[in-house]
């Protein structure tokens, strides 16, 4: 174990590192068998979603106790999801360095992390892949359903629904600010299936969590029962030598995308499971997401893809439940960190109920996503259509282009704006480097002259992403963004767009000649942020497709850039 070089020895240095841990009031494990844990605790009061992390840290410590462990609790940035501007996003690589540097640093065997909001979640476990020690995940689960005039809310879609409704006029002051109230009603994750709740089903499925425990609400006796496992299983892992890089296979990422298509997951998952196999050297492709999921049902009845919410998928029996009812479409074969295979799971999964279909009654057929390429978007474009309306996904109009955010909130609400039910709304400058951080800016309102009028859906197309928690035609992390000159910032007013999902294409219908001039006349806007973590980030995000993990993260790297141990000596 790696903590021994720091612990063992009679000279001065390994003393004042034992002094150092029992100053802090840790145990100081005599023991070469005493696996010393990181709790990488992310909760904060800056983040209500990672706040019922803070009372699972204790449940944590004593299930490394009891298993023999030295556990030793550590805080995380926390990324929370509302607050944090221009986007959590642009700090999910900054959290999984600082996660990766803190066990280079420090006596650590092993890693139990604590996160719940969505950035947290991928940018946690990518530290810990990196850092290549044994590492369960636990995650907060999700906050109690809000009740607004008699009505169960989901955490934003509801929301953005009402919001919808307020712009209308639907909605009066007093209403809107009872809404207020009656939404702050506690800790966790958005109750929907948003990607707080998309990346712990999805980090389950891939054998990181307790089973069972990616659904446990927040504030639910058993998380603390969980949190307890997690701890032992820490230690047991440890012992085991069970890293992520041999969890997180080919194999288990292909469960986590199939999953994913099953659940009506979040569209950003697709960019966080990038990254997380960029990390370790899996091969990700965005095609495979189109390829696995043309078989897969979508199973759970959730928002936004369904009507449930997340607490009800877990009384319907959770993951192991879906994967029981996913059969063949799921390999049984990966060991997850408990070192459980699938199979072993489903075993004792009950028969499917409420929010979770079975596969002969599935809320739709063809997986919850497309994947489409073309002149629009060469790299590729992600559509969630378990959320979208079917007929607009083959479709043909306008452009109405937004050259930026704040151009498309001044403006798309302009009674003057030139637009039908048939304009593609386009959306540019919103990519990782383009803001930078890539925020989820994808679903952009319906036009309110549309709105009155009786327009619900448009199709819309953008380099940003969009809430796990939204719904809509949007295509999504168009490749390349137009802040590198992909030909998204090359549309311009009028020019003919087309999507055809099924035939997997996004295409502007604007001759090659035309297009290269305006590739010869375009420049690179200017970024506002030109010091610190934003310049770094921009200088080295990939895009969409690549996960929007930095260049000098991924693997596989140069031999100098892996995992190495630092120099144990005085400090
Ligand atoms: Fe934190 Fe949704 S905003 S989980």
């Amino acid at each position: 174990m790696r903590s021994r070089a720091w612990l063992d020895g009679v000279d001065e240095v390994a003393m004042a590192h034992r002094v150092a841990l029992a100053s802090a009031g840790v145990e100081v494990p005599r023991d070469a068998d005493r696996p010393v844990i990181g709790i990488a605790n992310s909760a904060s009061e800056l983040n209500p979603c990672n706040l019922p992390l803070r009372d699972l840290a204790g449940a944590v410590k004593r299930g490394v106790r009891a298993a023999g462990g030295v556990p030793v609790e550590f805080p995380t940035m926390s990324l929370g999801e509302d607050l944090m501007k221009p986007s959590a996003m642009l700090y999910r690589n900054l959290l999984s360095i600082e996660i990766e540097e803190t066990v280079r640093a420090y006596p650590l065997d092993g890693l139990v992390l604590l996160a719940n909001c969505d950035k947290t979640v991928p940018g946690a476990v990518m530290g810990a892949e990196s850092a290549d020690v044994p590492t369960v995940l636990v995650t907060g689960g999700a906050r109690s359903p809000a009740v607004f005039r008699g009505r169960r809310i989901g955490t934003g879609t509801d929301l953005w629904r009402l919001w919808d409704e307020r712009r209308l006029g639907a909605l009066d002051d007093e209403a809107w600010s009872e809404l207020e109230t009656c939404l702050a009603l506690g800790l966790g994750a958005c109750n929907t299936m948003g990607t707080a709740s998309t990346m712990a089903i999805v980090c389950e499925v891939l054998g990181l969590i307790v089973p069972g425990g990616s659904t446990i609400p927040s504030g639910d006796p058993r998380a603390v029962v969980a949190a307890e496992r997690a701890g032992a299983v820490a230690v047991d892992a440890v012992r085991g030598d069970r890293r992520l890089p041999t969890i997180m296979g080919p194999a288990a990422f292909r469960n986590a995308i199939v999953a994913l298509h099953a659940i009506g997951g979040s569209t950003n998952a697709i960019v966080h499971l990038a990254a997380m196999a960029g990390r370790i050297g899996v091969s990700f492709d965005l095609d495979e997401v189109a390829r696995l999921g043309v078989d897969v049902p979508v199973l759970v009845d959730v928002e936004p893809s369904g009507a449930g919410l997340i607490q009800d998928f877990d009384a319907a029996g959770g993951v192991p439940a879906l994967l029981c009812e996913l059969g063949e479409l799921i390999d049984g074969s990966p060991v997850g960190v408990t070192g459980e295979a699938v199979d072993d799971l489903r075993a004792a999964a009950p028969a499917p109920q409420g929010v979770l279909r079975a596969r002969a009654d599935p809320l739709r057929t063809g997986g919850a996503f497309g994947i489409v390429r073309g002149s629009l978007a060469p790299d590729g474009a992600v559509i969630k259509t378990s959320a979208a309306t079917p007929s607009l996904l083959r479709h043909r109009g306008p452009a109405v282009v937004f050259r930026d955010y704040r151009d498309m909130r001044d403006r798309v609400d302009d009674p003057r704006l030139e637009v039908d039910a048939d304009s593609v709304l386009v959306l540019a400058g919103c990519g990782p480097v383009g803001v930078p951080g890539m925020p989820e800016w994808g679903m952009i309102p319906i036009p309110a002259k549309l709105a009155a009028s009786g327009v619900r859906d448009m199709v819309r197309v953008t380099d940003a992403r969009m809430s796990g928690t939204s719904f809509g035609t949007v295509f999504l992390h168009v490749a390349p963004e137009a802040a590198v000159g992909g030909p998204l910032g090359l549309v311009r007013d009028g020019d003919p767009i087309e999507v055809d999902v099924e035939a997997g294409r996004l295409d502007i219908d604007v001759s090659e000649d035309e297009m290269d001039k305006r590739r010869r006349a375009w420049s690179a806007p200017a970024s506002p942020h030109l010091r610190g973590w934003p310049a770094l980030y921009r200088d080295h995000v990939l895009q969409a497709p690549q996960g929007c993990d930095l260049d000098f993260l991924v693997a596989p790297t140069p031999a100098h850039r892996r995992f190495v141990e630092p120099v144990v000596g005085r400090s």
